[in-house]
């Protein structure tokens, strides 16, 4: 289809002239979701406040690093891990999975994750080398970001729509012992939406035998139970296959109830391996002397159940459901899907769309939005360093704004495709 390039420029210039002020960038729960919890402020059974819960422990106190009881199970639920297992296997912390896998990273970097493992950094200097992780792409700026501050070379690896190319993956893996770990949003990845398949799954649980020394999966199940279409594919239970394969050392599977309850005033989990999160408590113990425990109370009493966690998650894709429909409406509308003006796949759950513009043309799309008033992440952000080598690829976040905000948006958006792509093929 040819493009009309005098009536896109002028299409561009009335939404400048429009003023507009629209935000894509950030995955942020909006106003009508952050309600659906707001029970939680309501006050809690005061009774089990002080001693009578299951830690019998007064809870306006200090203590329990690693989390109460309860709070436990609640996250062994939505991990889909054996209830019987959550006393010893999972920490529960306070509002952020991002600061445990923050704080995760750096017990490995500096001092060996468990107690006789040499840090990373130590084998790295031992061996004249530095340390390696990898990369599936696109991926989630914040987990590059965590790599970057460290100074660990990040390897970009390829995203199949199933998960990362695990071809690609065991080769590096095997060929060099400097690679210390991957970065995996296993559901509704960030920001493909993608689900990693079975046999991807149970070839990351197995990495651990084929790497080197203090090997670990960074498996970031930030969207675990954030299902927006009822056909979506269930991931399949990693610590079952890592303890099958006798890897369960080498998994830290991180969660939250950011994107379930309030992302500022959540919990964060951290499940692994006895051994791990018993080194984990006692190196997080020194910098805490214990998490917010009246809130773990709160968010166990407010969904008491995993069904009460899922008919809560159906209310939230109540109201994600149809900007997530308006999004793929509105490219499906205006790009069309055969004359090659961009790639993108509607995502099952979470909270993202990946859209891929032609080679060369994300920064330029990106820069006309901005000019007409809609932000969007910045081009190259879903890349390690910043850097897209194909230049093509757009995070879209459509959780935050209403539909009408969005549909405008992502009117804007379409527009700066057109507009970008007809004029680079003048
Ligand atoms: C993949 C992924 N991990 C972690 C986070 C942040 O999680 P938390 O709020 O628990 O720190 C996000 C937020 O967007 C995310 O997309």
């Amino acid at each position: 289809m040819a493009l009309d390039l005098p009536a896109l420029e002028q299409q561009h210039a009335d939404f400048i002239k429009a003023g507009l002020k629209l935000d894509l960038t950030r995955g942020k729960p909006s106003f009508e979701q952050l309600d659906l919890s707001n029970a939680l402020l309501e006050s809690i059974d005061a009774s089990l406040v002080s001693k009578n819960n299951d830690d019998g422990v007064d809870l306006r106190n200090y203590g329990g690093v690693n989390g109460l009881k309860q709070s436990k199970v609640w996250f062994a639920d939505i991990l889909g891990l054996p209830t019987a297992q959550s006393e010893n296997n999972i920490f529960v912390g306070g509002n952020s999975s991002l600061s445990l896998m923050h704080f995760s990273l750096w017990l490995a970097f500096f001092i060996g994750f468990r107690d006789n493992t040499a840090s990373w950094q130590q084998e790295a200097q031992e061996k004249n080398s530095r340390v390696k992780m990898l990369c599936p792409v696109p991926g989630y700026d914040r987990h590059f970001a965590l790599c970057e501050q460290l100074g660990i070379e990040m390897i970009p690896v390829a995203l199949t729509g199933s998960g990362p190319d695990i071809d690609q993956v065991q080769q590096l893996v095997s060929q060099d012992p400097m690679i210390k770990g991957i970065w995996c949003v296993p559901r509704f990845s960030n920001p493909t939406g993608e689900v990693y398949s079975e046999a991807t799954v149970t070839a990351i649980a197995q990495l651990g035998k084929i790497a080197g020394n203090n090997f670990l999966v960074f498996w970031d199940n930030a969207y675990a139970v954030h299902v927006i279409e009822n056909d979506a594919p269930v991931l399949s239970n990693i610590a079952e296959k890592a303890a099958q394969a006798g890897c369960e050392d080498s998994i830290l599977q991180f969660a939250s109830s950011s994107k379930m309850t309030f992302a500022g005033a959540g919990l964060a989990a951290l499940a692994s391996s006895q051994n791990n999160i018993q080194a984990f408590n006692k190196h997080f113990g020194l910098q805490s002397i214990g998490p917010d425990k009246i809130n773990q109370l709160r968010h166990t009493q407010f969904l008491p159940s995993i069904e009460a966690i899922h008919q809560h998650m159906a209310q939230h894709a109540a109201i994600l459901k149809p900007k997530f429909d308006t999004v793929d409406q509105i490219l499906k509308q205006e790009l069309g899907q055969d004359n090659n003006l961009g790639k993108w796949t509607k995502p099952t759950g979470g909270y993202f769309f990946s859209f891929d513009s032609q080679q060369g043309l994300a920064k330029t799309i990106i820069d006309l939005a901005a000019e007409a008033g809609v932000k969007l992440t910045p081009a190259g952000a879903t890349f390690p360093y910043g850097r897209d080598p194909n230049d093509c690829n757009i995070r879209l976040a459509p959780s935050y704004p209403n539909l009408e905000e969005l549909t405008l948006a992502m009117k804007v958006f379409c527009n700066c495709v057109k507009l970008a792509t007809t004029k680079a093929t003048i």
